[in-house]
């Protein structure tokens, strides 16, 4: 059984300006509805959520390394540090936790650079292109796999 029933989500550069960000690409829900859709999703399974954002690399990964002991399991939106930042990447895989990648919008559907992520191969799902329920499908997915050993139709 899980340590601790809290996930950390974690959201990376820019996700700060949710709202007024290129609305037509990330939809015009703030950094703040992300939260508590996430908060929500947890909370109805009895789970709480510690939420964090920095535009700066080094706390994201001061922040995923303290998810050790506090946290089972981290959703993570990394922003363009996705498609750059191995010290993300090694620090996901040095804690072990299961994690779920999220983007709101579909990176596949966009700029070419876009399209590889660093941290996909070290993440349990990918969640692309659902907008910001994208963080609850993780919450939900999560929960589920920590509660159970493993997610309904998950990949070992
Ligand atoms: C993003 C996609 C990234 O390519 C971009 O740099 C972001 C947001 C998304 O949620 O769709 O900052 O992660």
């Amino acid at each position: 059984m899980p340590k601790t029933t809290t996930l950390l989500i974690i959201n990376g550069p820019n996700l700060n300006l949710l709202g007024t960000r290129e609305p037509a690409t990330y939809g015009t829900a703030t950094l703040t509805d992300v939260e508590a859709v996430a908060a929500d999703a947890a909370g109805s399974h009895g789970w709480t959520v510690n939420c964090f954002q920095s535009n700066h690399e080094g706390e994201l990964v001061d922040a995923i390394q303290a998810a050790t002991g506090t946290a089972d399991g981290i959703v993570i939106n990394a922003g363009a540090y996705t498609h750059t930042s191995i010290a993300l990447r090694d620090a996901l895989t040095a804690v072990g936790l299961p994690v779920v990648e999220v983007h709101i919008s579909n990176v596949h559907r966009r700029e070419e650079f876009r399209q590889h992520s660093y941290l996909s191969a070290v993440a349990d799902a990918v969640i692309v292109g659902a907008g910001i329920s994208g963080y609850r499908f993780a919450v939900d997915f999560l929960i589920e796999k920590l509660s159970s050993g493993s997610a309904g139709y998950a990949a070992p």
